[in-house]
Order: structure tokens, then C-alpha cells, then sequence
């Protein structure tokens, strides 16, 4: 299934009649504490991870709200953060594995450790979380495990390589756990947002080199950064994966405005490659 996270009927239950408990990553800003928010404000028992827990102070004045101490660069403490937290909670009904970062340089412009960090960071530790997920919701026999890729998966940012690489990778990795999964109650979603004016491009990694005279680099750095100074902000987000998951079915989902995630996605299905990458050169003004 591709759905959209817009338009279709409002839908007046409760998210907490289906999840009692969720896991939700990278909770202390933007996307992450947007979806927080919601799942807090519908009755679920949130569980939110920071690496650094003075970042979720704010979200703890809810009783409803545990703060864990989550880093992506640390795979097996990862991993047993989230074990305790299951343990904790009793298990999870939810779990939204969508902490990440970019990268903006030249493949060749860094040295390689720092592509290899974004790998293992967002490809390795991200499908450890889901291993270990989903692992609990099969036992189980119910559960949703909800992989936060990007539409970067449909359409790769330019000087991004890394980052689209972890992308497709995750959605590509979803796509299998939705096979794999298939009949067994459980429900896995590959949720590609668009754009969302959050703070991902203030955190983003070795943008320096956009001080270069490149201009092509310069270029497609101003459009990545019009890009997310134009998007609508993290609650649109929030509801439209509250769409997602009150539908309860596996599936890709896209999420953002009418023209990233809706259109310009069918289009490009009937478009050459060649004449893809001239389209996105061109928006980007990396021509
Ligand atoms: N904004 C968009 O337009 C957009 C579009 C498509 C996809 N996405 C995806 O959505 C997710 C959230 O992005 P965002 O826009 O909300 O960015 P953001 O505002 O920068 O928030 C990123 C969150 O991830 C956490 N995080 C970052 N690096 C981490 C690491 N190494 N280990 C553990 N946690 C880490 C941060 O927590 P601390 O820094 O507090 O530890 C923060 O809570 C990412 O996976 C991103 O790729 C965003």
C-alpha cells in the first residue's frame, strides 16, 4: 500500500485506544516532539528518548512522559536503553524510530569516517532498533513500528549522498518487514515526510564546506535551506501520522505539502531517469 498522510476522513478515536504505550526517538525537537506532543495529548504512555536528557525536561511536567537517554553513535547502549524502556512499559504498542541528522558535503569534499558514522548511525543502530521492535510486537502478535525515512528516498538532496543513502536503505528495510510481517497483526509503516520546517538544518553536519566557492554547492545549499524555511511546521507532521496509525495498515506513507508528496511523486513514475535529474538540478539551481 502507498497512502498519503492527508486528506481522507477525520477520524475521532483516540490514539490511545489502540496505542497504550510508545517509544518514540529523537523527542526533543522538531518531528520527534511534535508527534510526542499528540501522543501525550490522546492519553499514550510516552516513552522519549534525547541524548541528553536536560533536552526533555519540558516534556517531563507530563506524568504520562519518560525521558531516555538515546545515542544513535552508540549501537548496543541503544539497544539496551530501549530494552529497559520496554521492560518499564511492559512492552510497546508503538514505536517511532525517527531520531536522525544530515550530512551536506561533497562525497569527496570529507573525510570518509564521517559518511561512515551517518551509515552506521541511521542505517545500522536504526535497523537494530527495529530488530529489537519488532521482535517484542511479534511475540506479542500486535504493534506498530513506524521507520521515519524521508521523500530523499524518492528524490535524493543534492550533496546529501550519505544521508540518501541511509534513507533508502531504511525504506528499503521497512518494505521487507512489511512482507515479512505480513498476517501476523503487526503493522510496519515506511513514513517519508517532505519538507517540515524544523531545526535539521542547524544541526546539520560539515555544511561548513558550503562557505567553499563552489557554486553549485552554495546553490543547492540556499534551496535546501528555502526549502525548509517555506514547509509547514512539525504539527502537520503530527497529524498526519496520526492518520497513518489510525488506520492500522502497513504501508508506505508521504507526507508534505500536495506538490512534494503527492504529485511530483506520481509524475516522476512516467519520467526518464536523465530527466529526473535535470528536473531536480534545476529546482535545486545546481544546474
Ligand atoms: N524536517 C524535515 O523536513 C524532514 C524531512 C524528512 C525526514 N526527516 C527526518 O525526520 C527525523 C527528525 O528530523 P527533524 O527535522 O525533526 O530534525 P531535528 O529538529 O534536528 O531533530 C532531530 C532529533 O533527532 C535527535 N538526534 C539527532 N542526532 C541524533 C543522534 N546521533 N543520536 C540520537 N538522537 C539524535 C535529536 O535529539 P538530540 O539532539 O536532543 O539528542 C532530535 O530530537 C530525521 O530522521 C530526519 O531525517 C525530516
Amino acid at each position: 500500500m502507498s497512502a498519503s498522510c492527508f486528506g481522507g476522513p477525520d477520524h475521532v478515536a483516540l490514539l490511545s485506544s489502540l496505542y497504550r504505550t510508545a517509544f518514540v526517538t529523537g523527542a526533543s525537537a522538531g518531528l520527534g516532539r511534535a508527534i510526542v506532543e499528540l501522543l501525550l495529548a490522546e492519553g499514550v504512555r510516552v516513552w522519549g528518548t534525547a541524548r541528553d536528557a536536560a533536552r526533555l525536561t519540558s516534556l517531563e511536567v507530563n506524568s504520562n512522559f519518560s525521558a531516555v537517554v538515546l545515542d544513535l553513535d552508540n549501537p548496543e547502549e541503544a539497544e539496551s536503553a530501549f530494552a529497559n524502556a520496554a521492560t518499564a512499559a511492559g512492552g510497546f504498542d508503538l514505536v517511532v524510530n525517527n531520531a536522525g541528522y544530515g550530512v551536506f558535503a561533497p562525497f569527496t569534499g570529507v573525510d570518509f569516517s564521517i559518511w561512515q558514522k551517518q551509515f552506521d548511525a541511521m542505517i545500522g543502530t536504526k535497523a537494530r532498533l527495529s530488530h529489537t521492535a519488532l521482535r517484542g510486537m511479534l511475540a506479542k502478535k500486535r504493534g506498530c513500528l513506524v521507520n521515519v525515512a524521508s521523500l530523499a528516498t524518492d528524490f535524493p538532496l543534492p550533496f546529501m549522498s550519505g544521508y540518501n543513502v541511509a534513507k533508502a536503505g531504511l525504506s528499503a528495510l521497512s518494505e521487507s518487514l512489511i512482507f515479512e510481517t505480513r498476517g501476523t497483526g503487526v503493522v510496519v509503516i515506511d513514513f517519508r515526510p517532505g519538507d517540515f520546517r524544523t531545526g535539521f538544518n542547524n544541526t546539520m553536519q560539515a555544511k561548513a564546506v558550503s562557505g567553499s566557492d563552489d557554486a553549485r554547492l552554495a546553490s543547492a545549499w540556499r534551496g535546501l535551506e528555502k526549502n525548509l524555511n517555506d514547509a509547514p511546521p512539525p504539527k502537520y507532521i503530527a497529524a498526519g501520522l496520526r492518520k497513518a496509525l489510525l488506520r492500522q495498515r502497513s504501508g508506505t506513507v508521504r507526507c508534505g505539502s500536495f506538490f512534494q508528496a503527492h504529485l511530483a511523486p506520481f509524475l516522476i513514475r512516467f519520467a526518464p531517469s536523465g530527466l529526473r535529474r535535470a528536473i531536480t538540478a534545476r529546482y535545486f539551481g545546481a544546474v
